[in-house]
């Protein structure tokens, strides 16, 4: 298996080793085929740390000047696509660091001083996430947006409101909207939140205790954006929790997405009809022509498994690792690069998908008006005007329900001497509570579904996005 001895020592620790790795070391061990889209946050986090060494006097003035601009010259290799990415040279810190050398000579040896790579992954990789809680944020106010649109167009299209998948009682299409604008907002607040608390630099933690030079972390941690340096060096290296948090917030807004995903492909089914997807949204069937199927929401829907997947893979990886950094840690990236990904991917598609939703109202509204669903209003109605205890006005209604059941009608059907037989404290008065209209206009209180505080929820949210 191994023709290891053949292979020269690693380059930048040879000096300790006679013999390369064995090919299949190399292939378990190697993260450049995914750490390389870490790029532009190594050269940028190197970039800062060499300025610092030189203003701390640590590095000479010209070394440091060829580093940054060595460094430039292997950005824009990279960028440029004609980079000779090694396995050999393991990972990203290296490769970059490796071709400085070929670029620049011996300064280039001079860049790690007082560094590890395991600080410097801790900080490529905090600025990437720290990027895409940014991107994710952007996203999901464009998708809140495209909600927000739908609302207002709708906020008085009267529709069933469900428990358990059956009819309950009336509510506005604009309201069901509204409904995933605040959990869009959490998710976009949760991302917030997570972006504050990973913004500490954990670079010159160098290998785990801190180093002895001379080094200035206040100022690398500025050059970064960051608010402060880490306090505490082994945390800084071993400290995955920025990871863990982007994928908790990225999970719970896939659970958010995959149940508006799931309502858009029960809405768009030929049993329901309250929607339409377009054409953009839809596809065919091969065989079947009549088909048009909601595939993007159906992904959307099953993304959540990718996305819970990597959750779970890096809570198991930090579970139980001692402090300071071990290799187990290279695991984190391919999770969160692939969520990253499926979240993104999912909430454009989202996004495009309500934004170009149409909405039929007829459907909406005769499916409201179907199983008794002013039942509630009716009671709520015995119980204000005629004075009877809820528990009894739910016995009068429950008796009316059935009553119409029989008839095979709706509620407002039945006229003023049918109710009269059940319960004589009706009077004609009842009618005003029992059509859906009435009965959303009624629901008048805070959050309710009454078109008006629909529309003062979408005027504060529009308020706030500006
Ligand atoms: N590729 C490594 C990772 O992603 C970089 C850190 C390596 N550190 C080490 N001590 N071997 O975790």
């Amino acid at each position: 298996m191994t023709d290891s001895t053949e292979k020269s020592s690693n380059a930048m620790w040879g000096g300790r080793f006679a013999a390369g790795p064995d090919a299949i070391m190399e292939a378990i061990n190697a993260s450049i085929g995914f750490d390389k889209r870490l790029y532009a946050q190594d050269i940028r986090g190197s970039r800062a740390h060499a300025a610092m060494l030189a203003a701390q006097g640590i590095l000479t003035d010209s070394d440091a000047a060829a580093i940054r601009e060595g460094l430039l010259t292997v950005l824009s290799e990279i960028e440029a696509g004609d980079f000779p990415f090694s396995t050999a040279l393991e990972d990203i810190h290296m490769n970059v660091e490796a071709r400085l050398k070929e670029i620049i000579g011996e300064p280039a040896g001079r860049l790690h001083t007082a560094r590890s790579r395991n600080d410097q992954v801790a900080t490529d990789f905090r600025l990437w996430v720290r990027d895409q809680c940014d991107a994710a944020g952007t996203a999901l106010e464009a998708l809140m947006r495209a909600l927000l649109t739908q609302a207002e167009a709708h906020a008085d299209w009267v529709m069933p409101g469900f428990t358990h998948l059956q009819t309950a009682q009336p509510v506005t299409f604009g309201h069901h909207m509204m409904a995933y604008v605040e959990m869009i907002a959490r998710d976009r607040s949760r991302f917030a939140d997570a972006r504050k608390r990973m913004n500490e630099s954990p670079l010159g933690a160098a290998a785990l205790a801190g180093t002895g030079f001379p080094i200035d972390r206040q100022m690398t941690a500025e050059a970064l954006g960051f608010d402060r340096p880490m306090a505490n060096s082994l945390d800084a290296v071993s400290d995955r929790d920025f990871a863990l948090e982007f994928l908790s917030a990225s999970s719970i807004c896939a659970v958010h997405l995959s149940r508006l995903a799931e309502e858009l492909v029960i809405w768009s089914s030929a049993q329901f009809r309250f929607v339409a997807m377009s054409d953009k949204w839809s596809t065919g069937s091969s065989i079947m022509p009549q088909k048009r199927n909601p595939d993007a929401a159906e992904l959307i829907r099953a993304k959540i498994g990718r996305i819970l997947g990597a959750t779970v893979a890096l809570f198991t990886v930090m579970k139980g690792l001692p402090l300071a950094y071990s290799k187990d840690m290279q695991e984190d990236k391919e999770q969160v690069f692939d969520a990253a990904d499926t979240l993104m991917l999912a909430l454009a598609a989202m996004t495009g998908m309500i934004s170009d939703l149409t909405v039929n109202r007829d459907k909406l509204e005769a499916a409201a008006s179907n199983g008794f669903s002013t039942a509630t209003d009716l009671a709520d109605w015995l119980v204000r005007e005629a004075g009877l205890p809820f528990r009894e006005a739910h016995h009068v209604t429950g008796t009316l329900v059935a009553m119409a059941e029989k008839k095979g009608v709706d509620l407002p059907d039945l006229s003023l001497a049918e109710m009269q037989s059940v319960n004589p404290a009706i009077t004609e008065d009842i009618f005003r509570v029992l059509g859906v209209h009435n009965s959303v206009a009624s629901r008048q209180s805070y959050g309710g579904t009454a078109p008006d505080q629909v529309r003062a929820q979408i005027a504060r949210w529009k308020q706030v996005l500006g």
